[in-house]
Order: structure tokens, then sequence, then C-alpha cells
């Protein structure tokens, strides 16, 4: 297994639609750690078919520098789906990191699409295992699988919640998906975001939340963000440009939580000679083997941040 992108940063995950030659060449300036060219719900159905040659083509041209290069393709209750991971599989050749699946009902079509890339791997000389995959809930039904989802695959890097369809599915009596609801008194989605956050890390995959539709609204759109990232999101997905400097700053872990992180590792290390003597003091507070497991994630999370 190759799955390079798999331990990367996802904290802006930028889409992209596959039909316009003009936003794809644009992506390429724009600094989002993960961007995935989208061959569903942005591309208009009359230009679903020709968008397949348009992204292998851009993904094969190259010039992507180091990010997580992502494309998705149609759900499987389409007619589309094989055509389109066989044609951009086969087309954009090995800088391409992984397939995003759209509205996963059910683990089963998580392992369709992990034979159906076996094979296309093994014909056109890839390495096996080499295309990751990324699955998204959006429906009631993925939902209540999403456990065996993000279990279903060893190619599967990371779930994305996809708040617009999710709300149609629930029926919800919301018209803009993936934004404060002022009159719920919380979180509309707090359980959905934790029902997921909980399937990922079982599963040891990575985290995104989905779009936030109100476009110029950046301070709303980091309001948003906070949710998440507060849980334990690894990032969320820019849908236009301007997001995603709002993004990496949201999900990138503070300064200052990554220096306690590596301060109370030494303290307890210091104190309990590596031994785990149970609790001692750090400062004002008492700290214990859990609390040395805290530390042990938000230091590697700041690592990776590059701090
Ligand atoms: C994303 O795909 C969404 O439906 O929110
Ligand atoms: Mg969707």
């Amino acid at each position: 297994m190759s799955l390079r992108s798999r331990s990367l940063l996802r904290r802006s995950c930028l889409s992209v639609p596959g039909s316009s030659e003009r936003f794809i060449t644009k992506a390429h300036d724009i600094g989002a750690d993960m961007t995935f060219l989208d061959l569903e719900d942005s591309v208009a159905p009359s230009e679903k078919v020709a968008a397949r040659a348009t992204v292998a083509r851009a993904i094969a041209a190259g010039g992507w520098d180091d990010r997580v290069l992502c494309v998705r393709v149609n759900a499987w209750d389409t007619v589309l789906t094989f055509r389109d991971i066989v044609e951009v599989v086969t087309g954009a050749g090995e800088r391409l990191d992984e397939i995003m699946l759209p509205k996963v009902q059910n683990a089963a079509q998580v392992v369709a699409t992990d034979l159906l890339l076996t094979q296309i791997e093994a014909e056109v000389g890839l390495e096996p295992g080499h295309i990751g995959l990324e699955v998204q809930i959006e429906t009631t039904t993925g939902l209540i699988n999403v456990e065996e989802i993000c279990a279903a695959s060893p190619r599967v890097e990371a779930v994305v919640f996809g708040p617009a369809d999710f709300a149609a599915s629930m029926e919800m009596p919301v018209l803009t998906g993936g934004v404060e609801v002022p009159e719920y008194p919380g979180d509309h989605f707090h359980y959905v975001f934790s029902k997921i956050l909980m399937a990922a890390r079982a599963a040891g995959i990575q985290v995104i939340d989905g779009p936030y539709l109100k476009i110029a609204d950046l301070d709303g759109l980091r309001r948003y963000a906070q949710r998440s990232a507060m849980l334990g999101y690894d990032g969320k997905w820019a849908i236009h440009p301007t997001q995603v400097e709002v993004l990496n700053d949201v999900y990138r872990p503070s300064q200052e939580l990554f220096d306690k992180a590596c301060d109370l590792l030494d303290a307890y290390e210091a104190a309990t000679g590596g031994a785990g003597r149970g609790a001692v003091m750090f400062g004002d507070e008492m700290i214990d083997e859990a609390s040395r497991k805290m530390a042990v994630k938000f230091r590697a999370r700041g690592e990776k941040a590059h701090m």
C-alpha cells in the first residue's frame, strides 16, 4: 500500500467543479491542504461525461505540489460511478491520491469500489492499494451505517459529513445546509458530528466537516467551523478560495496548547521516570495517564502541522 495521503493534513478541502478548466487551473495556486475535482453535484448533468476526461487530464498534467489530490465521482445510485472511476483512475496516473464517494449508504458500496480499484490498479500498473477513499456521510441510512462504512476497507482515509444532502435526507425545515440555525437551542448537528467522529476515530481515519454555503460570510464560517474543530475534526470543505485561509487557521492546533502538551509530557516523564506512577502535579493541575494520552495526540497533531 502506498497511501501517500493517509496522514497528510486536511484542514481545508477545496471543492472544484471538474467541468471547469478555468477553475481547475486557478485551484493550483490556492493553498488548500486538499483539493478535490468534482464530478458530482457541482457539475451539470449534460457535462458529467466530458468532465471525466477533463479531470483526468488536469491531474496527469501535474503542477499540484504536495497536497492531497482527489476526485469525487457520482454515487452508486446513479449509472455513472463505475465509468467515472475507470476513466479517471486510468487517465490520471499515479498523482491521484484518492477517490471520494458521495452518499455512501452501506459498507457494500465501499467494498464494491475497493474491488473495482484493485482491478484497475492491476491493469494500469499502479501499486495495489495506491488509490485511497474518502466516504461522504450525507443520508440517514449512511449515518446509521457509518461505523461499518468507515471500517469497510483499508483504503478509507477520511469520512466527510455532507450537511446539505443530509438536511434534505432528514427532511429538516432548512434551505441552506451547513450553516447555523439560530432558532434551534444548541447545535442541530451535534449528534451527527459526534457520531461520525466516533466512527472515524474507532477506524483510525480522519474526519472532515462539509461545506458552509454562505460564501460571503467569513465570520460565520469561522464561528461555525469552530464547532467541529472543538470536537476534534481534522478539517472542513472550502467551496470558495476565500474560505481556505479561515479554515487553515481554525483547524491548526493553537501554539499555546501545543506548547502546553509538550511541557506536560516532559513533566510527566520527569515525575514518573517513564514508569507511569499514577497522578502527579503539573502546575496547579493533577495529571495522570489519561492526560498523557491527550497530550500525545495533541503533540502529534501539532507536529503534523509543522509547529
Ligand atoms: C456535500 O456534499 C453536502 O451535501 O453538503
Ligand atoms: Mg452532497
